[in-house]
């Protein structure tokens, strides 16, 4: 497999914490590439001598070392290939971590929002309209539609993404959407418990029922996580408890939609139930804070929604304060926040919600690590994935200074182009 050398970096976020500087930031860096994974992290002065330490024999070498041959010279062409990217002193980040999307539906409510943008508030309610064009759409027409996604996100950054489900809401729906989120990534969501369905207005119980039982069955062969929506107008916090223990006694991971629409009960149950992120966090009182500070449960920030329904956005500053975990995501979806831009999601914490640029990208990227327990993406260090972000900018304050500005230059993941 051919290596990659990124050299002559200017400002390297590694995101392996040194002092007070989340971003583990290291000046004139190089980063060294093999086999998917990061090899090597350090001074550029220095990268020669790592990519000599690290160079594997070639079948030629090999050969020659059997005849008894001596060693040759160790120069690059010892390497099956080395590709040298001179990062021409610009910004290196850790790929994107968006552990919240609803990327797998069909259709889209382009009215909603412009009734929204002249006075309509934003209400559960609209995502049953998209269940009705979900379960119209075939299968190719969604999987057709979630690539193009994918490949957004990875245009924009993004080298690791959570799909939920959550637009079925019959059993052969939810199940196809887990299937058709499988494809795309590991971090798939059954989110079942999304609303209740307009055919069981009538028997919550009913579908709360079925949600736990026929639909999970379904759809945990292809799931890694459980989610409800604990709001008014979705599902209450009883409702909630039932959906996430009989997802996690089907084995898979609890993660909570809470506090989004109004104060309520999701941040004490994502608590309660070991969840690994309690997302949207937009209505937090004192007692929320201090019990997310001391769980492991990340608050995941999501601004392209608060951005998209001009609701007032989550206090990231009293959270950080407090000692929470943030992470931020884009909740890309239909209703409430039609975007997949991390770069915007960076900005917008900036800019609306009292974050640092540094505390940003951390958590645009190792927060998102930590909402989804993944220990091997989220920052750049030997033995990570290779998944890694090089912005036409040089500092990644500039994602904050310049929002709205194409500025990521290349993405790899797993140590290949993906953009
Ligand atoms: O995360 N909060 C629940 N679900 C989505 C909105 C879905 C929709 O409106 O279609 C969200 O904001
Ligand atoms: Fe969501």
């Amino acid at each position: 497999m051919t290596a990659t050398l990124i050299r002559n970096i200017g400002e390297l976020t590694t995101n392996v914490t040194a002092d007070s500087d989340p971003c583990g930031t290291l000046r004139d860096a190089a980063v060294l590439i093999d086999g998917g994974r990061i090899a090597w992290v350090g001074p550029d002065a220095d990268a020669e001598a790592a990519v000599a330490a690290h160079r594997e024999p070639t079948h030629s070498d090999r050969a020659d070392a059997q005849r008894g041959a001596v060693e040759p010279e160790r120069d690059g062409s010892r390497f099956s290939g080395l590709e040298v990217v001179d990062a021409g002193g610009r910004a290196v980040i850790p790929g994107f971590v968006d552990s919240h999307t609803h990327t797998v539906f069909g259709g889209d409510r382009a009215d909603e929002f412009e009734a929204r943008m002249t006075g309509t508030p934003y209400a559960a309610g609209g995502i049953r309209r998209t269940v009705a064009a979900t379960r119209a759409a075939t299968d190719d027409e969604l999987r057709a539609r979630l690539a193009g996604f994918a490949a957004e996100l990875r245009a924009q950054g993004t080298t690791t993404f959570e799909v939920k489900t959550g637009y079925g809401l019959d059993v052969e729906t939810e199940e196809r959407l887990a299937r058709l989120a499988a494809e795309v990534t590991t971090e798939v969501t059954f989110l079942g418990a999304h609303v209740v369905p307009a055919e069981f207005a009538d028997d919550r119980d009913a579908y709360v029922d079925l949600v736990c039982g026929r639909m999970l069955d379904a759809c945990a062969p292809h799931s890694r996580w459980v989610d409800v929506f604990c709001e008014r107008g979705a599902f209450t916090p009883d409702e909630s408890r039932r959906v996430l223990e009989a997802g996690i006694a089907r084995g898979l991971l609890p993660r909570v939609h809470g506090n989004q629409l109004g104060p309520g009960e999701g941040v004490r149950l994502a608590v309660s139930t070991g969840a690994a992120s309690v997302d949207h966090c937009t209505y937090l009182d004192d007692a929320d804070i201090a019990a997310l500070a001391a769980s492991d449960t990340v608050a995941t920030l999501l601004p392209g929604v608060e951005f998209s329904t001009r609701q007032p956005y989550p206090d990231a500053r009293r959270m950080l304060d407090a000692g929470v975990t943030v992470a931020l995501a884009s909740d890309c979806n239909p209703g409430s926040s039609f975007t997949s831009s991390m770069p915007l999601m960076t900005a917008l914490a900036v800019r609306e919600m009292g974050m640092t640029t540094a505390e940003a990208v951390w958590a645009a990227t190792a927060g998102g690590a930590r909402a989804l327990r993944l220990d091997d993406v989220g920052a750049i260090a030997p033995g990570m994935r290779a998944d890694l972000v090089l912005l036409d900018a040089p500092t990644r304050v500039h994602l904050a200074y310049r929002p709205g500005v194409p500025l990521v230059s290349r993405v790899w993941k797993d140590g290949l182009a993906a953009a």
